[in-house]
């Protein structure tokens, strides 16, 4: 209904002109949609607000503007309500020919976005050879949702996995390297690090425990740093294994097209960044480390807090490597927009570089950036998420766990329905119930606030949860399967006649998607989708209790049919813009 509110203000604008007066010319109305259906689809405040400006009572001025304005091609004649309110109800002839003009349309009615975007998305980004945790997976999840939605827009969208890929750990892990297993440098192509999480272990355990091991870990950071080709070949192998696993777990959510620039991408770029701060007048020594000092950043002991771009050791910092992608994405990717998805631990990170930045001058302000910051997953009683021996969770266990629970859901469903199915058609089904429920227990709810994870509220098939979702899609299906019908060889011309009130509420509903899309680029919350797309399910439920389909006479079940399937293809392209799987039979 973007259009319509749009044109809607444009009429009220003009009313309000041609009624008060030009000096009105700059001012913008708002319409929201009505709190209670009782007060009809949308709702005005604009009486209100001009009021004091043309010095009148607000109803006064709501009549002389209802008297005023020609929404009759839209909406029933509105009606003033409480205070000044002015309410406006959609005709019903209206939503048919609006369903009409969506009906035929793949993207169901929401226009590509114009002008296009460069739009970077830094997302995921864990470290090499740590575990990559469940704070890692929020990122990965939600930076793939907002990444599919803008990219159904039309927009261009760079996927950015800023990996840990660089520090000085790398000099303990070379040197264990060595130690452990002597033939890594000279046939790399044999070498299995295994898990590197218990490679880090280990080498963290030697590092403690041996000064001879802590001098050759400091001989291998200067190495590295000084590029050193054996040391570089070393570094090159520990990446590569955590490439692998990280890898796995991307395959497994289905996120695809990420691309890795890990902190060393921008090494060569860093003196620069630091040199560049300088000549800009903005860097502070401060106990020997190169600094930027900004109003309203302080510490916990209330004094200023440092954004510390080169140490005191002379090494450089996350701040260093974070304002050299800064640079990078705007003068060689062309970014129109940045997008940063991590927690909410590093938000003063975040607001001191975009304003590092922006002082420096590397982001102009056309170039828009934005934190989009997200709570923790926790455990059972809201404590730390950790394994019943008190180790962190792994995420291809927790996946794993995902699936093996929806299977198990799933045949007993099909036992107790007494229903047999292939073994292929089984783990098929679980594997993308499984998957989905984790992304979609993370997507639908507001991402700043923190959750408990349970895997048995997410797969269950009540409730805003993905199998539900994948359930009403399913259940949509079926009616065409049970009719024979091929929507797509509907006789659908002029058809759409909405008589019952469960039909028009539908109809709304299917309407208003593109509003939703709409919030979800403003506010960068995914979970708007989800939201509307567990009322469309209910909406649809209610229809479809209260109005026969296959069994309808003409020509109401062709209309009917026709609402069944915009709801199975709205669905579909929400669950899409999610990246939940959906399935035709579950
Ligand atoms: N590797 C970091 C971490 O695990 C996240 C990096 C986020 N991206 C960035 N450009 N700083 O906390």
């Amino acid at each position: 209904m973007k259009t319509f509110l749009e044109q809607v203000k444009k009429r009220l604008k003009a009313a309000a002109v041609s009624t008060f007066g030009d000096e009105l010319n700059d001012f913008e109305p708002v319409i929201d949609a009505a709190s209670n259906p009782a007060f009809g689809d949308y709702q005005t405040n604009i009486a209100m607000v001009l009021a004091s400006k043309v010095a009148q009572p607000p109803r006064t001025v709501a009549q002389k503007l209802i008297a005023a304005v020609d929404l009759s091609d839209w909406c029933q004649t509105p009606e003033v309500a409480g205070p000044g309110f002015i309410n406006l109800r959609l005709k019903k002839e209206y939503l048919e020919s609006l369903l009409d003009s969506i009906k035929d349309d793949t993207r169901i009615g929401i226009p590509l976005a114009s002008p296009a975007s460069k739009i970077v998305i830094d997302m995921s980004s864990p470290n090499i050879a740590k575990e990559m945790h469940v704070g890692h997976l929020r990122s990965t999840i939600i930076g793939d949702a907002l990444a599919r939605t803008f990219s159904f827009l039309g927009h261009d969208v760079l996927k950015i996995n800023h990996v840990g890929d660089w520090g000085t750990q790398f000099g303990m892990l070379i040197a264990h390297l060595k130690d452990a297993c002597p033939s890594a440098l000279s046939e790399p192509d044999k070498v299995n690090l295994g898990d590197l999480v218990e490679f880090y272990k280990e080498a963290r355990k030697n590092f403690d425990a041996s000064e001879e091991f802590q001098n050759s870990s400091r001989q291998e950071v200067v190495a590295l740093q000084s590029g050193n080709p054996e040391s570089i070949q070393a570094w090159q192998l520990i990446c590569n294994q955590s490439r692998k696993a990280f890898q796995e777990i991307y395959s497994l959510l289905d996120v695809p097209d990420l691309i890795e620039r890990g902190e060393s991408f921008y090494n060569s770029m860093l003196p620069d960044v630091v040199s560049d701060l300088k000549s800009c007048g903005l860097l502070v020594e401060d106990q020997g480390a190169q600094c930027v000092f900004l109003d309203g950043f302080l510490n916990e002991q209330g004094e200023p807090l440092p954004f510390i771009v080169k140490k005191r050791d002379g090494g450089f910092n996350y701040a260093t490597t974070d304002l050299a992608g800064i640079r990078h994405r705007v003068k060689e990717d062309h970014a129109d927009e940045l997008i940063y998805v991590v927690g909410a631990g590093q938000s003063a990170h975040f607001a001191q570089l975009q304003q590092v930045a922006r002082k420096a001058g590397w982001l102009p302000e056309h170039v828009k950036m934005g934190h989009v910051p997200f709570g923790s997953v926790l455990g059972e009683g809201g404590k730390k998420l950790q394994t019943r021996s008190g180790e962190t969770v792994r995420l291809k266990d927790l996946l794993d766990e995902a699936v093996a629970s929806a299977r198990a859901e799933l045949e007993g469903r099909l036992k107790d329905e007494q229903r047999s199915e292939s073994e292929e058609f089984i783990s098929q089904v679980a594997q993308a119930v499984g998957i989905a429920a984790v992304k979609y227990a993370d997507l639908s709810l507001n991402r700043i606030t923190n959750y408990i994870f349970s895997f048995k509220k997410m797969l269950s098939l009540q409730g805003n949860t993905a199998p539900y979702m994948m359930y009403a899609y399913v259940r949509v299906q079926g009616i065409s399967r049970k009719g024979g019908i091929d929507f797509t060889k509907l006789d659908n011309s002029e058809c759409l006649k909405l008589s019952k009130d469960a039909e028009v509420t539908l109809a709304k509903c299917l309407l208003k998607f593109d509003e939703v899309i709409d919030s979800v680029v403003q506010d960068l919350m995914p979970n708007r989708i989800c939201e509307y797309l567990f009322q469309l399910s209910q909406v649809f439920n209610q229809f479809y209790e209260n109005c026969p389909v296959l069994n309808a006479d003409e020509p109401a079940r062709t209309s009917r049919l026709l609402l069944c399937d915009l709801t199975a293809r709205t669905l579909k392209v929400g669950l899409s813009l999610l990246g939940i799987p959906l399935v035709e039979r579950m």
